[in-house]
Formats: C-alpha cells, structure tokens, sequence
C-alpha cells in the first residue's frame, strides 16, 4: 500500500538518491516503487538497483521526432512500461526527454518535473547556463506539474538560489542541486499526505 511513486530519470541520480536515502532512512512518506529511463547506462539507473529498487528502460537509442510516428510509438511503450508499477506520482527527477501526448494524456495529472530555474525563467533543457548567460544574479529551482509545454506547467513549490561572482554552470548547478534534493523530498512527503487527506481513490489504467 502507500502512495506509489515512480522516478524517471536520465543521468546522474542524484535527485533520485535524495529520494532513495529518505525512503531508506524513514523520512519519505511514499514508496518508490521503479525508477524508468530512457537509457540503461545512465548513473541514475544503477543508483536504483544498487537500492533495491526495480528498473525498466525502454531505449530510445538516438533523438526521436517530437510528433513522429516512432516517437508516439515510444511514449506509449514508455507509458505501459510505467503504468505496469500502478503510480499514484510520477516524478521526472532529471529526466531530459519531452514527453509527449500519448504519455501525458495517459498520467497528466500525476507528473510532477524538478527544474534548475525559478520557472518561467529559463525553461528548457540548460536552464543554468541561460541564467548565467543572461546575467542573472539570482536564480533557483522549481517543481510544478508536468503538461504538455516545454516547462509549463502550474507550479508547486520554489526556492531561490544566489548566484555568485565566479560561478560557473558546474558550480551554480550544484548548488541548485542541493535546494533542489531538499525540495523534491518535501514536495513528494508534501503531495502523499494530500493524497491520503483526500482519500482519493486511485485511478488505475
Ligand atoms: C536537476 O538539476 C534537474 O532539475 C535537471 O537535471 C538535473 C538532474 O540532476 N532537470 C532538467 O533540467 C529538466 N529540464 P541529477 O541527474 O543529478 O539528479
């Protein structure tokens, strides 16, 4: 039972690990039930099986046509591999693919994304060096729920990060990075016990 959450994931994991640690260690009010990917090499993968918890990967082995055939093809696979794990949340913690119609449709009430800037600054897919790039002094991070736009969603939670003199994109997103692991866990703690207040039923499909 609990409030079943699956992590997609891209690369590092180190949302992720936030949330695996706060799973293991008692504080996560949730249950991770599969991380996904779109590529099985990336870290954040491993990171999950390293914990215990089950992976799927439904490859996309080079850059699909947002709107072709294939790609439509590949968000329902994506999608039935997903709803295999019957989440209550999907949580896209550095997950770096659009998801499109066929996914969205499926779940769009039930993915949250976790992004670099305080949105709607800086969307997209290098939200920290366009910050930089801009000559922001501050930036930070967001987490809102997934739609079909590019970063567009309605928002849940913020938290402004400082940019400093010196910082470079490696620096600054660290430090995002950090606000962004604290956040994450909050958020989901925060998004489970709406779900339990609610009683609402779960929507299986
Ligand atoms: C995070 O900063 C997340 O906001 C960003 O990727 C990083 C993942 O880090 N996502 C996006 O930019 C999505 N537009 P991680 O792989 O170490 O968890």
């Amino acid at each position: 039972m609990g409030y079943r959450v699956v992590v997609l994931v891209s690369g590092s994991g180190t949302l992720l690990q936030a949330l695996l640690d706060a799973q293991a260690e008692g504080r996560l009010d949730a249950r991770l039930v599969a991380v996904g990917s779109e590529t099985g090499s990336c870290a954040g993968v491993a990171r999950a099986r390293r914990a215990g918890v089950p992976t799927f990967v439904v490859p996309m082995p080079r850059l699909l046509p947002r709107g072709s055939a294939e790609r439509e093809a590949w968000d329902r696979e994506f999608a039935d591999a997903v709803a295999r794990h019957e989440p209550d949340l999907i949580v896209l913690a550095g997950f770096m693919k659009l998801l499109g119609a066929p996914f969205t449709d499926r779940f769009g009430d039930r993915i949250i994304n976790s992004h670099p800037a305080l949105l709607p600054a800086f969307p997209g897919a290098h939200a920290v060096r366009d910050a930089l790039e801009a000559g922001a002094t501050s930036t930070g991070c967001s987490i809102f729920w997934v739609d079909e736009g590019v970063d567009t969603g309605r928002l849940i939670a913020q938290v402004p990060v400082e940019i400093l003199p010196g910082d470079d994109e490696t620096t600054l997103h660290e430090r995002i990075k950090v606000s962004e692991r604290t956040l994450l866990v909050r958020t989901v703690n925060e998004l489970a016990a709406r779900h339990r207040q609610s009683g609402a039923r779960k929507v299986r499909r």
